[in-house]
């Protein structure tokens, strides 16, 4: 993230303070008020053309300015108010391919990594209005003990350390209730390796943010083979190597998901990725 002290004049709130803690408007953290100038800011330059599409595109239901607008108001006072670990134009190319699919019978929505539900929350808010279901996966407890060693695409090092992101179940219901559709909304607490070979599916959009390749492994081999036709599993992990080199692997999509090699956009360029069955 750009940093505010260095586009926003200095009677911003939030500026870097060194040793001296917190401006007395607050932190910086969720609830704060430069995280509400942060967004304003992000919504004029970042994440324009992303809101500017969602606004006028075209989805095989009655979708009116004011309610896009409404839901791009709702997401911003979710990330306001609650840690999160996506950008608005990520969550909104998952929003997108949603209300694509919007009136498919049984239209099921998964997000696997949740954190403190607040990309929960924005996708049960579409999920809901497109006329389907969400299934949350994690273990409200964090990223699993590891011991894998991460390089970005960019080179330098990244370690996810066990318990990291964790939001505990109750919580996660709480923002879930607070800015979402809980309605809509079924979370499946514990490791993915014991929750998803339970599920039934079917998928027609799926949300990875697990950071680790175990992780994401276990859910490619679980999820993947239940995307429908027309479906899209993303994946906010391309930017970690092996995972890269994870989805580049042919023989992993064919003797563990056991599927033909998908299509997949962006890989090797881009963080947020879209894979969609192949021939589909
Ligand atoms: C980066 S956070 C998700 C961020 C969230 N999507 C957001 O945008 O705010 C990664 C999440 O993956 C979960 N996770 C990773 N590996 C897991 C596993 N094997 N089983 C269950 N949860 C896992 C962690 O608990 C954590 O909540």
């Amino acid at each position: 993230m750009g940093s505010l002290s260095n586009t926003l004049p200095s009677w911003i709130p939030g500026r870097t303070r060194g040793r001296r803690g917190p401006s007395r408007f607050g932190t910086r953290g969720p609830g704060s008020l430069y995280r509400k100038l942060k967004s304003l800011e992000l919504l004029a330059t970042r994440d324009r053309r992303a809101v500017l599409s969602f606004l006028t595109a075209r989805y095989p239901l009655e979708l009116p300015l004011h309610e896009r607008l409404g839901l791009v108001r709702r997401f911003v006072e979710t990330t306001d108010a609650v840690r999160c670990y996506h950008t608005q134009v990520e969550i909104l190319a998952v929003v997108d391919a949603i209300f694509r699919l919007a009136g498919r019978p049984e239209l099921t929505v998964v997000e696997a990594g949740a954190a403190k539900g607040a990309s929960s929350a924005k996708l049960s808010l579409v999920a809901a209005r497109a006329g389907g279901r969400l299934h949350v996966f994690d273990s409200f407890r964090g990223i699993p003990p590891n011991d894998e060693q991460h390089t970005r695409l960019d080179g330098s090092a990244v370690h996810f350390r066990a318990g990291a992101f964790a939001g505990r179940l109750p919580s996660v219901k709480r923002v879930v209730e607070r800015f979402g559709a809980p309605q809509v909304c079924e979370l499946h607490k514990g490791w993915f390796e014991e929750t998803m070979p339970g599920f039934a599916g079917p998928v027609d959009v799926a949300l990875l943010d697990v950071d680790l390749l175990a992780s994401t492994r276990t859910c490619l081999v679980h999820l993947f083979p239940k995307v429908r036709p027309g479906g899209v599993v993303f994946t906010q992990d391309g930017h970690l190597r092996a995972i890269v080199e994870l989805l580049a692997d042919e023989r992993f999509w064919r003797d563990e998901v056991r599927v033909e090699p998908p299509v997949i956009e962006g890989l090797g360029e881009r963080k947020m990725l879209a894979i969609r069955p192949a021939g589909a």
